[in-house]
């Protein structure tokens, strides 16, 4: 997969793109960035890429013709096509369901803005969608792409050591939250790992995971539940959870 971002800090994205998963996706050749800024097609001395709003009011607003020069230059880079996306607090939650859709195109072009936004000419012509990867306000579209590029590299072939973690995270089993997860030493002076997965019973300890899921989502994210198909199963583990975390009849409630 290729991903081209248009960014005035593209060491930025290159930064942030070098470790871990993704840093391991460009090595294995899964997944090609490219970094353009939008000053090297700016015209005049200055190289200006941002001027005053109509209308007036505080910051700047990029101008259209960088930008459009800059996107015309990464398009033509590469026959492949994809969509240009914008990253803004505007646009449309990130979930994993539009991650995985992204992860299967074999082109994204991300649009960083700065400032106050990018020019709504700009918008309206070159971009295919908007992104926003949550309800806060970011100085720019730069960290928006770095999550955006690190859940779609993760999602490529052969990206993940352990194909399995990605089936088993949080959000790709059913939209459910992820278990609790232990390691070594089973005794430690901040708990006891629960018995249950010490006990060898794999099918013991696959209901145990799942009926932690389900509870976890209930108490944290009940919103997820409404969305998830629950088997009988899973309904039964949810009732045995929500009994379980009840408090003791008698003490408090109505
Ligand atoms: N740029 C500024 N804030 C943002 C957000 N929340 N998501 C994506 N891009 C942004």
């Amino acid at each position: 997969m290729r991903i081209d971002v248009v960014s005035l800090f593209p060491e930025f994205i290159a930064q942030c793109a070098g470790f871990g998963v993704v840093g391991r996706a460009q090595e294995r050749a899964l997944l090609s960035l490219h970094g353009w800024n939008p000053r090297d097609y700016a015209e005049g001395g200055y190289r200006r890429v941002d001027d005053r709003p109509f209308g007036g009011g505080p910051g700047m607003v990029m101008m259209i013709e960088p930008l459009q020069a800059c996107l015309a230059a990464t398009r033509a880079a590469d026959p492949v096509v994809g969509p240009v996306i914008y990253l803004t607090p505007q646009g449309t939650p990130l979930t994993q369901a539009k991650v995985r859709q992204l992860a299967a195109l074999p082109r994204l072009i991300l649009l960083c803005g700065r400032y106050e936004g990018v020019d709504e000419r700009l918008v309206a012509a070159e971009v295919d969608e908007e992104i926003s990867i949550g309800d806060y306000v970011l100085s720019g579209g730069e960290l928006g792409a770095a999550v955006v590029i690190d859940a779609v590299a993760r999602l490529q072939e052969g990206a993940l050591n352990d194909a399995e973690s990605a089936i088993q995270d949080s959000f790709e089993s059913d939209g459910l939250l992820d278990c609790p997860h232990y390691t070594h030493p089973a005794s430690h002076a901040l708990g006891e790992v629960p018995a249950v997965l010490r006990s060898g019973d794999h099918a013991a300890i696959a209901r145990w995971r799942r009926q932690q899921a389900l509870g976890r989502t209930w108490l944290r994210r009940p919103d997820l539940l409404d969305e998830a198909s629950l088997s009988k199963a899973d309904r039964a583990l949810l009732e045995a959870f929500r009994r379980d975390s009840l408090p003791p009849s008698g003490e408090g409630g109505a």
